[in-house]
């Protein structure tokens, strides 16, 4: 067993640190697949910890290896490092120095929690059973993703389990999310352009008018969900973005669609792409129109294996109390999540650490430009990361 007071002092002898690390992560946001500098961080400041061994797999992805001086399993834990293509607009003195890019999701907060992680387990090396990976990863919020990319370069070769921890902004800090099951939705993603004919706004009966054929598909979409799929499913069909049109007197000659689908089952999941074309096809064609309809699987569901993450609910238990854990309730959250890629390969369990804080203001949602978090949530993430080998890592 480990020492609960040593590691306590650990993690407060860190505590700092990771902040430091998450703001200047925060000030240096770069996109995804393009890390350059954020891995270099990370490669460096893993270099400077004792008994790592850091490699990259992919060209702005880390890898680190801490092998215990004890037999045991292989854990691996997933931060993810890129950030969005938002303006900033919060005025605390570490705002992004990258005009147009932020850390609006917490994955500057992900990334410095797994670093304290590594520097508290590499000063714990002696105790640690088995092996502990410690994967930084790239590119989560542009499909198809970096965890699927480093699956492929090996990542998880002789891994046992595989966890990963998200911030979350919208519930008070002081929890760790929980859930068995689905956790985040399957999200894919689609194009469509409707083709009619061009023409004077003046005369519609010499064009065929593109708008309102949009307009009668985007509501006809709507009619998969309440009409075409058992109610006890959750799935939603969303068009964001219709594109067409340059003058108040023109009927244009084609409408630009997209959207995004998001669904729990992989049955239904399939299902949905002819439903949506026999809705674009039927209409468009009824009006003499034609249509391109590209339709893309992205991120599966990530599904937390039951043994794992009750496992992981003993620990905070134990070693958070009981007050820190909030059931989350399967399928209800409808985000998206490349966790999945790594959870498909082993056992995975991918849990919330709360971040909000109403007093500080600290009240805004995952990618907006004022988004933050409460900086308290990173020590209770260090924790739950410094702790889980110790829980996991044991054959018995
Ligand atoms: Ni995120």
């Amino acid at each position: 067993m480990i020492e609960t007071v040593k590691v306590a002092e650990l993690i407060k002898d860190v505590k700092s640190t990771v902040i430091n690390w998450r703001r200047y992560l925060h000030q240096h946001p770069e996109l995804s697949f393009q890390e350059e500098d954020t891995s270099q961080f990370v490669y460096e400041t893993l270099k400077s910890f004792e008994d790592l061994e850091v490699t990259r797999l992919t060209r702005t992805s880390v890898v680190a290896r801490l092998v215990g001086k004890q037999p045991g399993r292989v854990l691996a834990m997933r931060a993810d490092m890129d950030a969005l293509p938002i303006k900033e607009e919060n005025d605390f003195d570490f705002v992004s120095k990258n005009p147009g890019v932020m850390h609006a999701c917490g994955h500057d907060g992900h990334t410095a929690m797994l670093l304290g992680a590594a520097k508290v387990l590499s000063q714990l090396k002696d105790q640690l059973q088995g092996e502990v990976r410690f994967i930084f990863q790239h590119a989560e919020e542009l499909p198809p993703g970096g965890a699927v990319e480093m699956v492929n370069a090996g990542v998880l070769e002789g891994v046992d389990q595989v966890i990963g921890l998200h911030l979350a902004s919208p519930f008070e800090t002081g929890k760790i999310g929980v859930g068995y099951g689905p956790v985040s939705a399957n999200c894919d993603v689609f194009d469509i352009a409707i083709r009619g004919k061009g023409g004077h706004s003046s005369q519609p009966n010499t064009a065929i008018d593109p708008v309102t054929i949009s307009a009668q598909v985007v509501n006809n979409l709507q009619h998969i969900v309440s009409r075409n799929i058992a109610t006890r499913e959750k799935v939603v069909i969303s068009v964001t973005q219709i594109h067409g049109g340059s003058a108040r007197n023109i009927i244009p000659q084609t409408v630009k669609l997209s959207g995004t689908v998001r669904s729990f089952e992989q049955e239904i999941r399939k299902e949905i792409p002819a439903l949506m074309e026999r809705i674009i096809k039927g209409i468009t064609e009824a009006h003499g129109a034609s249509y391109d309809f590209e339709y893309e699987f992205g991120y599966d569901s990530v599904v937390n294996d039951h043994r794992l993450t009750q496992k992981l609910e003993e620990m905070i238990e134990d070693v958070f109390g009981q007050e820190f854990i909030s059931k989350l309730e399967p399928g209800k959250m409808m985000g998206s999540e490349d966790f999945s890629a790594f959870s498909k390969v082993v056992p995975g369990c991918f849990l919330l650490v709360t971040a909000g804080n109403e007093k500080e203001g600290i009240v805004y949602p995952h990618h907006h430009p004022r988004f933050t978090i409460d900086e308290e949530a990173l020590e209770h993430g260090v924790k739950l990361l410094v702790h889980a080998p110790f829980k996991l890592n044991s054959h018995v």
